[in-house]
């Protein structure tokens, strides 16, 4: 155990070690049976005398807190005190109000019988074994990815990034035009931190998906809501001056459905007028059940003012923290300067392991596993809402992890009850920035099996009797 002891403290520095020793025992930072420095290391740390630190030691050993054990060393004898950790008095560090409105997702595992949480994928179904191997190859003496890495991100990810995108999205980039991100959050973050300057407009889908918002918002720009209709965000409400417009064009979060092509070309072409930069958040498309995809704004805009984002929360696991943004290349320098100097860049292992897995074929054999998975659950449950829901009005979707549905009832008190009874739905409500937006439920199918959709749809339709 690496003690620290303040010799500077003033009383005999004997006295200092003892005191400081036994505090540690008594405040429970120091545990029974943790091992003291040896005699001479803490001598020599400390510049002071071996005797000094062995009078302590000896003291403490005659008061009970500490036992010598012969060839072995010095251990803590007693654990007295709690796991009360001494803190210092708590001083009101004054915080910018934004973080006010930031809530924590809640993490504490199984969080109700049916979970038909939004954006959750299936983590049971994780390639593990494959991750095992490649992760495990690269954490060996050799690896070159255990170093400090390029804060753009691993040269051999962004072309594996590049190269898929190209073929499953149609975005055709190079892989200087890519950078790898700590998810699709930290990418906002960073195009956020390039592009915009305190009290820039943003402009955001309402509902939509409030990290997206937060972030902007807690960059000091000036987050305007713009409303959603069957074609998508209502290009013709952008306000004059918007700098950025975030968008989920594919599969809007969280009605679920696309904007549809002339929409886009709308949107396209505003964004060609005004100067305004357009992040397209591309968070969950792999999964597409019927249809053909809509080309992404990307694809769409010859202009260079279209910033890409994926995710690999959803076709992978959320936790191994890995997204991509797509813009031009002198875009893509200026990122990486503030990839750099905010994290510098993200686990260099991680990064690799994802590239073989791609270059492998691991990813595209994996994203069809749980397209079929997923397209089960998403076919169970629209055909029940429809059989089973008269008071809900499916939203049309062909993609993603959950499906949406107007209610002609007030959703909170229904979640509320439902959740009560083991089963957890999201209202629209809960991504809803102005009031008096439609009410509607969220069915989120990722992190709930499909032997177990039906049960928990059956309790919530119980309790709309
Ligand atoms: C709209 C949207 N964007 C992005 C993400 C993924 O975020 P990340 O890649 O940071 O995990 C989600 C996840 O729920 C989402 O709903």
């Amino acid at each position: 155990m690496e003690i620290h002891i303040d010799t500077e403290a003033g009383r005999g520095r004997r006295e200092e070690i003892y005191r400081q020793i036994r505090e540690a025992i008594l405040d429970g930072r120091l545990r029974a049976g943790e091992a003291l420095p040896p005699t001479r290391e803490l001598a020599e740390r400390l510049a002071v005398s071996r005797n000094t630190v062995s009078a302590a030691y000896d003291r403490l050993t005659g008061e009970g807190f500490l036992e010598g054990r012969v060839g072995a060393g010095t251990f803590v004898r007693t654990s007295r005190g709690s796991a009360r950790a001494a803190r210092p008095a708590e001083f009101p560090i004054e915080t910018a109000p934004v973080w006010e409105r930031v809530r924590l997702p809640s993490l504490t595992g199984v969080r109700a019988e049916f979970d038909f949480q939004a954006g959750i994928p299936d983590v049971g179904m994780f390639p593990f074994d494959t991750w095992r191997r490649l992760l495990g190859g690269e954490i060996r003496a050799s690896a070159a990815s255990l170093g400090y890495g390029d804060p753009a991100g691993h040269a051999g990810l962004r072309e594996g990034i590049a190269r898929h995108i190209a073929v499953s999205r149609d975005v055709r980039a190079t892989p200087d035009e890519v950078v790898v991100t700590s998810g699709a959050q930290q990418a906002l973050d960073l195009i956020g931190r390039v592009v915009l300057r305190p009290g820039d407009r943003v402009a955001v889908e309402d509902p939509g998906y409030p990290p997206a918002r937060l972030v902007f918002e807690a960059l000091g720009a000036e987050v305007v809501p713009i409303g959603v209709d069957a074609e998508g965000i209502r290009v013709a409400d952008l306000p004059r001056g918007t700098k950025l417009v975030y968008v989920t064009p594919s599969h809007q979060f969280p009605l679920g459905l696309p904007m549809s092509l002339d929409r886009r070309l709308d949107l396209v072409a505003w964004a060609g007028k005004t100067g305004a930069v357009l992040v397209e958040d591309d968070y969950d498309t792999e999964f597409r059940y019927h249809g053909r995809p809509l080309e992404p704004l990307h694809s769409l805009d010859s202009t260079g003012r279209v910033v890409y984002v994926g995710s690999f929360s959803k076709v992978l696991s959320p936790g191994l923290r890995l997204g991509f943004l797509v813009g031009p290349a002198s875009l893509c320098r200026v990122v990486a300067k503030a990839r750099f100097v905010t994290d510098w860049h993200s686990a260099g292992p991680v990064q690799a392991a994802l590239a073989r897995f791609i270059d492998d074929g691991g990813l595209v054999a994996h994203i069809r596993r749980m397209r079929r998975e997923y397209r089960r659950r998403h076919e169970l449950v629209v055909s029940l809402l429809e059989r089973d829901f008269a008071e809900l009005t499916l939203i049309p979707s062909a993609a993603g992890l959950h499906v949406s549905a107007y209610s002609s009832f007030a959703t909170e008190p229904v979640a509320a009850r439902a959740l009560r009874a083991g089963v957890l739905v999201n209202t629209l409500d809960e991504y809803a920035v102005l009031p008096g937006r439609r009410p509607g439920l969220v069915f989120g199918y990722g992190g709930i099996p499909f032997a177990k959709v039906e049960a928990g749809l059956g309790r919530l339709r119980d309790l709309l009797r």
